[in-house]
């Protein structure tokens, strides 16, 4: 916890006068008891003074008591204030951390924490930790103040009451400590539980339309509802537990009043002396019980805490390597590579094939077969298990990151369009000339309908490109992987939407003005790959056919199967 705690420093001075303010606050508030038994013992029971003369201190005393009133009233606000200002700030800077060190996180370190739970610590664990740094600034120091003045006062009052107001001290302490022992680790359940439901969420929401299509609305809310009920009963638990200290608390203190009462009847105390003690008594046990719920924010707070810093300390610094280079006349080479994600079976094996410069690589292959993992290990977001992939001679581990991401322009397989214009999602940050985004426009087969949006280039995209069709949102995004005229062009799977007829202008025209990109297309069509230099056949993450589509279509039976079935349908389109 001391690396979340260490965001605070900044905020020293704040923090510093917050506290100092509060134990004014807190100070004050503890007088008012003992200047109320000075006007009852000392003033208004005292026959030695005169009518005018009990007046006239009382006034003076009750006027003390104002005083202390009003600062312990504005020591608290102002304290208070001050902070909410620096947990604010501290969370902020946490936050902001914590999304950065998300953002560099590789691609392995990412699927280690799962993305719902990296959702969860940048949302309901940093509020925890704000919550339990607030907290604790603002009864920390508070509640220790109350619980120890108050004794102290209450001792330099009278011994023999102030033993039985220590009596029942340990007793509300011990109390609330085997209630805290049993509800903390509670707490801590529920924040798993928060993870699943986030998870589940994400899932719903990402996956509306597949639920609505298949009609699976009641069995999905039948497991959101487990899992929210899951929840709740873990919370409900945690809080039934904890609610028992409020009442078992104030049952200790009104055995300890009624003993107070008793005891000092018994040895005739004074009035005001007894009522200073009732109050003390009452302000003790309210910072206890605060007390207690402080520990339960931080035992809360330190879980979430610990959640961040495990994020936080990912080794996420660029390691460049020194691998032998390969071939340097090839564009792109794998080089008997073998990769697997969860360490258990190959998701790539044996594979090797190489490019030269200008040409275009197709990929075609059943759904699970590997295609878009040959993408993720060329653009590294994966490093291989074993074997070498090279850019130009060059092991891509031998690469800085920017370098070597710098090279690529790519369409993902379901990548996504911000809210923005058409214009911003073409350039995408990166500053290009108007020039560049037409030439990219015009490329992808996307001009006619780009200049039928209301505002052309100017033209606002809803959140997921919702108000364009899925072919108008698939040129978009090639228009956005061509803008910057890249090394290497990748499109997986990026043409399933374009009818043939636009697949087949965009191939043409990727061929003219893009000549000098390496290319490389991963498609479901034999007719999107069928002019590629180099065909690559994958099935369950091994080559099972290479090589031109004349070749294939001799040597490979798969891809001849494939090739057959689809001849039909490209005949009727075109
Ligand atoms: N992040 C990942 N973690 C674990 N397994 C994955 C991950 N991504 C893909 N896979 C698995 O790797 C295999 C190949 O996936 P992929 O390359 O996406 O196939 P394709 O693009 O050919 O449809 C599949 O079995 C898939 O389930
Ligand atoms: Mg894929």
């Amino acid at each position: 916890m001391t690396k979340t705690l260490r965001y605070l420093k900044p905020y020293t001075g704040t923090v510093v006068l917050g506290l100092i303010l509060k134990f004014l606050g807190s100070v004050s508030e503890l007088f008012l008891p003992l200047l109320l038994e000075w006007i009852i013992d000392d003033v208004a029971a005292n026959d030695s003074l005169t009518g005018n003369e009990k007046m006239k201190w009382t006034f003076v005393l009750g006027g003390f008591m104002l005083l202390c009133a009003v600062v312990a009233l504005f020591g608290n606000i102002l304290a208070n204030r001050l902070t909410v200002k620096s947990s604010g700030r501290m969370t902020h800077d946490l936050r902001y951390d914590l999304f950065k060190k998300t953002c560099y996180l590789n691609s392995r370190q990412v699927d280690g924490f799962g993305v719902p739970s990296l959702i969860s610590r940048l949302t309901s664990d940093s509020y925890y930790v704000n919550q339990m740094v607030a907290r604790t600034l603002r009864l920390g120091v508070r509640a220790p103040i109350l619980i120890l003045g108050g004794l102290i006062l209450a001792f330099a009052q009278d011994v023999v009451l102030a033993l039985v107001l220590l009596a029942c001290v340990p007793l509300v302490g011990i109390t609330v400590f085997l209630i805290n022992r049993k509800s903390i680790p509670m707490f801590t359940g529920v924040q798993k539980k928060q993870d699943d439901m986030v998870r589940r969420t994400q899932e719903n929401v990402t996956g509306v339309r597949v639920i609505k299509a298949l009609n699976k609305n009641e069995y999905e809310m039948q497991k959101f509802e487990d899992v929210t009920q899951d929840l709740a009963s873990t919370e409900f638990r945690a809080n039934r537990t904890m609610s028992l200290s409020n009442p078992l608390a104030t049952l200790i203190l009104n055995f300890g009043l009624v003993a107070l009462i008793v005891v000092g009847a018994v040895r005739h105390s004074d009035s005001g002396l007894v009522l200073a003690f009732l109050q003390f008594f009452t302000i003790i046990l309210n910072a206890m019980i605060s007390l207690a719920k402080i520990f339960v924010v931080i035992s809360r707070g330190s879980a979430s805490a610990a959640r961040i810093e495990s994020v936080l300390a990912m080794d996420t610094e660029e390691k460049i390597g020194d691998f032998p280079g390969g071939d340097e006349s090839r564009k792109i080479e794998f080089r008997d590579v073998n990769f697997s994600y969860n360490g258990v079976e190959n998701n790539l094996e044996n594979i090797s094939f190489a490019i030269s410069a200008g040409q275009t690589l197709g990929i075609i292959g059943p759904t699970g077969s590997g295609k878009s993992t040959v993408i993720n290990l060329l653009m590294r977001f994966y490093d291989v298990g074993s074997g070498q992939i090279f850019i130009d001679g060059k092991d891509v581990r031998n690469y800085p990151n920017t370098e070597l991401r710098k090279k690529f322009g790519v369409v993902f397989q379901n990548d996504f369009l911000m809210a923005a214009s058409v214009r911003e999602n073409v350039d995408y940050g990166r500053n290009l000339t108007d020039g560049q985004i037409n030439k990219a426009i015009d490329c992808a087969q996307a001009r006619e309908f780009v200049d039928g949006l209301d505002g052309g280039l100017n033209f606002d995209l809803a959140q997921k490109a919702n108000n364009l069709s899925g072919g108008q949102k698939q040129r978009l995004l090639v228009a956005r992987a061509l803008a910057s005229h890249p090394e290497i062009l990748i499109l997986d799977d990026s043409s399933s939407a374009l009818d043939y007829a636009t697949d087949a202008a965009l191939r043409k025209a990727l061929a003219r003005e893009y000549a000098s990109s390496t290319k490389i297309i991963v498609a479901q069509r034999i007719s999107s790959i069928k002019h590629a230099d180099l065909i690559l056949v994958l099935d369950d993450g091994k080559i099972i056919g290479a090589g031109k589509h004349e070749d294939l279509v001799e040597t490979c039976g798969e891809y001849n199967l494939i090739y057959s079935t689809q001849m039909g349908a490209e005949r009727e389109a075109s």
